[in-house]
């Protein structure tokens, strides 16, 4: 590769290397349409290095041909696209994928979504976001693993592999794509929630609580990173050099391209620190190879170069990254290896890509409640569905789904489907999704639910006449797709007014009523937990997720999520999350307020659902804890083990997950960390011993100096079925 790329540089142009770190937005198109675009002339006069959003072999193909027969180079061109959660068979959201805990079913996802991107055209996913988050305003926290380091780490590490493939097998065959790591960095961090906005942390806590998913997508080999929008230490992602060279490079040893997020050099214009002259140079000195979508790369690196701004060595080495890139996906060999027109239909929502789906959306459903076991529903009798969510199609697959059918079935079609013949099932839609219009529209992006003309009144009436006609009530309630996603913050995070105005009335009808509740974020669901008997969280589930919700709703699959992110009471207690300090004055545990602790007047510290609940239709119980030994020395290692038992009268599956306290430490230390867990079946009455191993290794933690170690002393273990239940021993690193 290296004798490659130097022999194909050493003929190149200024104009040509600086037009490889160019990548133009290029939406739909009919063929043959693309020909005389401006993108076209732009390959054609070697000024593009890839093209995003284009999708179909053909297209693709028409673009790559204009890059290797009309330009003097004849460099193929990446294409790339949002390839989020799944392509047209959609997977559930990534925050949903990542309450699954199950590994296997998060790289068999991102393969699948590779396979059937690829036989589009595609060579690039923008994908796996990392980003942790700690604030459910934020309307991105949907599109990552929720707010722990460590799960969010292995998460990122079964999505590149799932994308690329694995080690020296990663890219040698046409259904492996590029991944890229995104948002590098701390995008999630953004202050009150509201998206682009300002992240100010501290070194320490950067390496302790949110960097490592990053790192851990680099260690798995990930062949792109993306730049955030947000700054960092005062200085925009894009164009911080300690961020994209110190750290990624010279401490974590990426040896692939960075690219920027969408007009990301631009926007340091509105950031204040420049014109697109003085940005674009302090973006490529700052180690950015690629830019998206703004041009400031194309149109003033040359004019920085004249003017010793940046030098010719910058522009070689992000040149190199890039045609490096394009040269490990196999472009060079065959620059139409994605151009196959006969793979669509082989390979795009099969049979077999959507039973996996469907699969994979049914574990990732978290059960908040379930009072005297109303859950799961029989297979008889008639069953009122009633919300704006009920039947609404394109509202299933969740945001950032730009490859999604519009023929997915809503939940009214999948539960009559899974429902058997001995079930009737009648539909209201009971209310708008908000009561405000302006409110709706904002959070639509394209996806409008439709609004009944009808008043409040009206539909509510008809909601309580086929209520009236059932046995019980599933109440399809929550936020629309859009209402999370990009540019989707919300200062209230509650389920919309009309929508629990409604739900009241159907409670007060006597019938039993099951919540099942869309939404891309942990939504206050106070009032809706000391009210509603049952409640099923199914987030956005993705394509298959009407079919899913069915299968779990009648028991034909027990639910075994458990949730990534923890469920705040109000949005006062915002940011909430497990892995918190303790503090000099923390709350007595179990006490509500005390004078003089870190707590609040008027709610308790802890949030409604913990990180990693979710209940089951089956019950697990958990022993005490065997500690191999009491001692770990620095050689050594300790096995913690429990015996899980399902007590209950289904099989099922559980979580057991392992949390560690550092007891004392040079500096404070979280009163829990995640360090490990485990997703095991048991059947009715069946016992199973799960072992942890705990080695000195993962006792490390960055210390004041940011040195990487572990300290002597005392720790607690705990194992339990959420971060909260857990039982509990100690142990002393020598
Ligand atoms: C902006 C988003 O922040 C990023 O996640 C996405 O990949 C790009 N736009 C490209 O669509």
């Amino acid at each position: 590769m290296d004798k490659f790329v130097a022999n194909l540089m050493s003929r190149m142009t200024l104009e040509e290397k600086i037009g490889q770190l160019n990548l133009p937005v290029m939406g739909e198109i009919t063929t043959g349409e693309a020909q005389n675009s401006d993108v076209a002339n732009k390959i054609r006069n070697g000024q593009v290095g890839g093209l995003f959003n284009l999708r179909g072999p053909e297209k693709v193909k028409e673009m790559q041909q204009i890059a290797v027969e009309e330009s003097r180079m004849k460099i193929p061109l990446l294409f790339g696209l949002d390839v989020i959660h799944g392509y047209e068979t959609v997977f559930p959201i990534p925050l949903a994928l990542s309450c699954t805990w199950n590994m296997q079913a998060v790289e068999r996802s991102a393969q699948i979504a590779a396979k059937e991107a690829s036989a589009d055209g595609i060579c690039w996913a923008f994908s796996p976001m990392v980003d942790i988050a700690r604030d459910p305003r934020w309307g991105r926290i949907a599109e990552g693993a929720g707010e722990d380091p460590y799960l969010g780490g292995q998460i990122a590490k079964a999505m590149v592999q799932g994308y690329q493939g694995v080690g020296d097998s990663a890219f040698t065959s046409n259904a492996q794509i590029m991944a890229c790591v995104k948002h590098y960095a701390l995008y999630g961090a953004a202050e009150a929630g509201r998206d682009y906005n300002t992240v100010d942390m501290s070194r320490i806590r950067m390496y302790n609580e949110y960097l490592y998913p990053y790192h851990a997508a680099v260690e798995a080999g990930v062949g792109s990173v993306m730049s955030s929008f947000n700054e960092i230490d005062g200085v925009p992602a894009t164009a911080n050099h300690w961020l994209m060279t110190d750290v990624l490079r010279d401490q974590w040893g990426f040896k692939g391209f960075v690219v920027t997020d969408y007009t990301a050099i631009n926007e340091m214009v509105a950031h204040g620190i420049g014109d697109l002259q003085t940005v674009s140079a302090r973006a490529l000195k700052a180690g950015i190879d690629m830019d998206m979508v703004g041009e400031g790369f194309l149109t003033t690196l040359k004019k920085s170069l004249d003017e010793g701004k940046v030098t010719k060595a910058d522009i070689d080495q992000a040149c190199r990254l890039i045609l490096e890139a394009k040269y490990k996906l196999g472009l060079f060999d065959n620059p139409y290896k994605f151009c196959d027109s006969e793979r669509p239909k082989k390979d795009i929502y099969t049979p077999e890509n959507r039973a996996v789906a469907r699969k994979i959306a049914s574990e990732s459903f978290v059960l908040l409640k379930n009072d005297n076991n109303l859950l799961p529903l029989s297979k008889k009798g008639t069953i009122a569905v009633i919300g704006p969510l009920a039947d609404a199609r394109s509202n299933m697959v969740g945001t950032w789904s730009v490859a999604s059918r519009p023929d997915v079935k809503s939940l009214v079609e999948g539960l009559k489907e899974t429902a058997g013949d001995q079930v009737k099932i009648n539909y209201a839609k009971g209310s708008n999704l908000t009561t405000d219009p302006v409110l709706e529209e904002h959070g639509a992006f394209g996806r409008l639910i439709g609004r009944d003309k009808r008043t409040e009144e009206e539909l509510r009436n008809e909601a309580l006449r086929v209520a009236s006609q059932s046995d019980v009530v599933v109440a399809a309630l929550g936020e629309s797709a859009e209402f999370t996603g990009e540019s989707s913050s919300r200062s209230d995070i509650s389920i919309p007014d009309v929508q629990q105005r409604l739900l009241k009335e159907l409670l007060k009808t006597g019938k039993p009523v099951v919540l099942v509740l869309f939404t891309g974020r942990p939504l206050t669901l106070t009032w809706e937990n000391e009210s509603v008997p049952a409640i099923l969280n199914v987030w956005f589930g993705g394509s298959e997720a009407g079919l899913a919700i069915g299968d779990v709703l009648f028991g034909d699959v027990n639910p075994s999520g458990k949730l990534t992110t923890s469920f705040p009471r109000n949005v006062g207690q915002i940011p909430i999350y497990y892995n918190h300090k303790n503090t000099g004055r923390p709350l007595e545990k179990g006490q509500w307020f005390q004078k003089f602790r870190s707590n609040y007047l008027d709610v308790v510290n802890e949030p409604l659902y913990p990180f990693g609940y979710g209940l089951s239709y089956t019950s697990f119980t958990y022993s005490d804890i065997r500690l191999s030994v009491s001692d770990l020395t620095e050689k050594g290692e300790l096995t913690a083990e429990v015996t899980v038992t399902n007590t209950g009268k289904r099989d099922g599956a559980e979580v057991v997950q392992l949390y560690i306290r550092d007891m004392v430490g040079s500096v404070t230390r979280p009163v829990k960390e995640l360090k490990g867990f485990e997703k095991i079946f048991l059947k009715a009455g069946e016992s199973k011993t799960v072992q942890f191993k705990i080695t000195p290794e993962m006792l490390k933690f960055y210390n004041y100096d940011l040195q990487y170690v572990n300290e002597p002393g005392d720790f607690q273990v705990m194992i339990g079925g959420d971060s909260e239940q857990v039982k509990s021993a100690t142990f002393a690193l020598k």
